[in-house]
């Protein structure tokens, strides 16, 4: 647990090295989601009224050529970052140099400047991705103190978030990684009970950690989604054409084993012939799935049952759509588990990061939802009971 914030650091007149995530979503250079932005306001408004200079950097998508730079600028990240704090902010199109170096020298206290994409320095030897430890000591030059706020790169030790805090003397988490570690690090070392987890998503394969850590912690496991019909045919049922990861069946044996009845599955399914949203659907129990059919949401009666264990928790963690939300016809699952945790008024209710998270968002649930997680893997590793290097450097380094 990082103990260190930025509520204890003196940084006037300093210049504070702040790690983001800004890793956005974009299509045609528009960013189509901004949470990641918006959820490191209150890190950097703090800064900026502690008389902070604010220096920002994160990575955007993955970079390994001079062409994978095309589309990859932090610059209209800088731009949408600056229509939201109202203020300001410099962009420098480099990672390193003169200019960057001239820039941050000749801040004020309360200026906010953002450098390029950490990862365009992937391209010369992976320095950012393999933790260069050139590269994080550089970075580390460029200011007093080092913020870490990009909780969804915690799973990361690169030298931007790792790197750099070996260099520095004084290190703390920003007020986003304080937040996602009190709601998902609180769920997995202390939930209060009853707690359950409801866990979906197309593949058992990307969740086994998951499934395996919270079965030791969780009251309960539900669970939903493309994952279920590997389940179901462990079980031996007839699954039709539905998702399936015939190489995993052995391990859904065990953590059914392991998980014994702690494990809830949807009892029905809404099916279709086909893969589209506007086909015939039709509903039925988990052994009557035909062959030609296959399933593509959990079913009233499955929802019902979820909703009402929802009812008796005092903590429920969700990762992973439980249906083919992004079809209309075969949202309801996902949106009746959206609506009943949303109508939990004395019940800590948490999102991993991913689609599950992306769907609360659009579909208007972000303010009834006590935590959404801004991590992906992240989120993912954490609920696995990993320890994350960008988090335990924080630690290390008070
Ligand atoms: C994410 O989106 O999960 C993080 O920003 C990490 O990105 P990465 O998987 O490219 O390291």
């Amino acid at each position: 647990m990082a103990k260190k914030t930025i509520r204890d650091l003196e940084v006037t007149g300093k210049t504070a090295l702040v790690r983001v995530d800004f890793n956005v979503p974009m299509k045609n250079g528009e960013i189509t989601d901004d949470n990641r932005i918006r959820q490191a306001l209150p890190t950097i408004n703090a800064l900026i009224e502690k008389n902070a200079k604010v220096v920002l950097f994160s990575h955007l998508g993955r970079v390994k050529t001079e062409e994978d730079k095309a589309g990859k600028s932090l610059k209209p990240v800088a731009e949408a970052l600056s229509e939201q704090l109202v203020r300001p902010v410099k962009f420098v199109g480099y990672t390193r140099g003169i200019e960057l170096e001239t820039a941050i020298t000749s801040m004020k206290a309360g200026d906010v400047l953002m450098f390029e994409n950490t990862r365009f320095e992937d391209i010369d030897g992976k320095k950012e991705s393999k933790n260069d430890p050139e590269l994080g000591k550089y970075w580390a030059s460029l200011g007093d103190v080092f913020v870490n706020d990009a909780f969804g790169t915690a799973h990361r030790a690169h030298a931007s978030n790792v790197g750099i805090a070996t260099h520095m003397d004084e290190v703390a988490a920003g007020l986003l990684v304080e937040k996602e570690i009190k709601f998902i690090g609180g769920a997995v070392s202390n939930p209060e009970r009853p707690f359950y987890a409801i866990l979906g998503g197309a593949k058992v394969s990307d969740k086994i950690g998951v499934i395996s850590n919270l079965l030791d912690i969780a009251d309960k496991v539900l669970i939903g989604g493309g994952m279920s019909y590997t389940f179901l045919k462990a079980q031996g049922y007839e699954i039709g054409k539905s998702l399936v990861e015939d190489d995993k069946l052995d391990l859904a044996k065990s953590l059914m084993e392991k998980g014994k009845d702690k494990l809830v599955f949807a009892e029905d399914f809404k099916l279709a012939k086909e893969f589209k949203n506007d086909t015939p659907i039709r509903i039925a129990d988990r052994d009557d799935i035909q062959k030609d059919e296959e399933g593509l949401d959990i079913g009233p009666k499955s929802l019902e049952l979820f909703q009402n264990l929802i009812k008796e928790a005092k903590t429920v963690v969700w990762n992973g759509p439980v249906g083919v939300f992004e079809f209309e016809n075969f949202a309801q699952g996902t949106l009746g588990i959206l609506e009943a945790l949303a109508s939990q008024k004395d019940t800590t209710t948490i999102l991993g990061g991913g689609d599950s998270a992306a769907a609360a968002i659009s579909l208007g649930y972000e303010d009834k939802i006590t935590h959404i997680s801004t991590g992906g893997g992240a989120s993912l590793e954490y609920l696995e009971g990993k320890e994350l290097p960008g988090i335990k450097i924080i630690d290390e380094i008070n």
